[in-house]
């Protein structure tokens, strides 16, 4: 890619085709649990480049406001939030979760700007244990899409929340990057005879195949794409595959092929250009099954305190330390020396640079679906820069709830696409066959 290119797929602040893309969709601001509680601390959050303040009033409602005050400028986030509103300490100005100023102290009371002042105010939304906000035309919201990890109320949903201190797109490239797993992740996904697909232990999840080397293949869809990544099995290769089926549903999110305890979907929020925050969601239907929340940020070397810093998220295990490679235990067997998935794939995302120069790498077979972001990706801003609906904002979607990834053993001879294609998916798919557009 040129480095044209490069900044249309990665750069997202300001006017930037690809942050204006974003701003079509309901973007993740933070986990709920952060403003759990009514008059809850304040959280300062940065989305594409824009400062804001999320807080929960008295009466359980959710704001998420401009940070700076409209008055002159201080954050709203050391700001006292109390008796249904959040107000500024410089001058006392409080502003209501309708960015509503509803006392200024500071001014006398018949001043002017009394009764008319306002301050930005995002729509807003609760849904799989996030708070949504929307960035786009405040007029306009589109319709909320419910998240694919969130089918019932019921339904159990635990989250990793990890900051990257480098751009958005090389930590997607991540995310639907299967043939990574089997070499960075290879001690906690080791190889085992005695099961049929991804197994989960307390430790490490064990695989059927010892294959390093899986064949991909991508199908373009309305949403994004979904591919496969099919490996030789360790028993009955010569009858069936096993195959890891990964959605990236544009412009931020990916499902990755679930094991037999959980589900997994990833979020890979930007922050502005230069920052990510990577979100990791284990979830399942059923509330009696699935990963308690404390297990999974245990198992992914991410607990709150220990592996990360409170509110930032920031690593404890990060470049500056180089995520505490531990040598002698690579010496003994680990691979990587890096505890932790998320830590380990930090360790290969940020130092890439802090935007990944996609001049002079090397792309293989094995990068079929990298490939196909990027060039879907800077098609679709190249589309947003023209004047057109972003990918994935059209009124005629699959409903999110409809997409879900797969894995485990296909006879040969079967198409991996058929499976779990919903009928919503197929009308859409008919009227406009995804693979035909893009080769056009
Ligand atoms: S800067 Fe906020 S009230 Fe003056
Ligand atoms: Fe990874």
């Amino acid at each position: 890619m040129t480095p044209q290119q490069n900044d249309l797929l990665c750069r997202v602040e300001g006017d930037a085709p690809m942050g204006q893309l974003m701003r079509q969709h309901w973007i993740p601001a933070c986990m709920i649990e952060e403003v759990a509680e009514p008059d809850c601390t304040p959280l300062k959050v940065r989305l594409l480049g824009e400062d804001m303040v999320v807080f929960r009033d008295s009466n359980g409602r959710l704001g998420v406001l401009d940070e700076k005050c409209p008055h002159r400028r201080a954050s709203l986030v050391f700001g006292r939030n109390e008796d249904c509103g959040l107000r500024c300490l410089y001058h006392g100005w409080k502003f209501d979760v309708d960015g509503n100023a509803v006392d200024m102290s500071s001014e006398p009371v018949d001043a002017k700007l009394r009764g008319t002042m306002k301050t930005r105010a995002y729509p807003v939304q609760e849904a799989g244990g996030f708070v949504w906000v929307w960035m786009g035309d405040p007029e306009a919201p589109a319709p909320f899409d419910t998240p694919t990890w969130a089918p019932t109320a019921e339904t159990r949903i635990s989250i990793v929340k990890m900051h990257g201190a480098c751009n958005w797109a090389q930590v997607l490239e991540g995310s639907i990057d299967s043939a990574h797993s089997s070499s960075l992740h290879s001690s906690n996904m080791p190889t085992a005879t005695d099961v049929s697909g991804s197994t989960a232990t307390d430790t490490a999840w064990l695989r059927p195949s010892a294959d390093k080397a899986p064949r991909i293949e991508v199908q373009r869809t309305s949403f994004g794409f979904r591919y496969a990544a099919i490996r030789k099995p360790i028993v009955d290769a010569h009858a069936q595959d096993y195959v890891r089926m990964t959605l990236f549903v544009a412009p931020f999110t990916v499902h990755i092929p679930p094991n037999d305890q959980y589900r997994l979907s990833q979020l890979l929020i930007p922050i502005d250009d230069e920052n990510t925050m990577f979100y990791w969601i284990a979830w399942h239907e059923d509330p009696a099954k699935g990963i308690s929340q404390d297990a999974w940020r245990r198992f992914c070397g991410a607990e709150i305190g220990p592996d990360v810093e409170p509110v930032t998220f920031r690593k404890v295990r990060n470049a500056d330390n180089n995520y505490l490679q531990d040598r002698a235990a690579m010496k003994s067997g680990d691979f990587t020396g890096i505890y932790g998935i998320p830590a380990q794939d930090m360790a290969m995302w940020e130092s890439m640079g802090a935007i990944a120069d996609r001049g002079d790498d090397r792309l293989g077979s094995s990068d079929k679906a990298i490939f196909t972001f990027r060039t879907q990706m800077y098609r679709a801003a190249q589309a947003v820069a023209k004047g057109a609906p972003a990918i994935g904002a059209e009124a005629d979607r699959v409903p999110h709830v409809k997409l879900v990834s797969f894995e485990g053993m296909v006879p040969k001879g079967d198409d991996w696409r058929e499976i779990g294609v919903s009928d919503e998916e197929r009308a859409i798919a008919s009227k406009a066959p995804c693979d035909a557009l893009a080769d056009a």
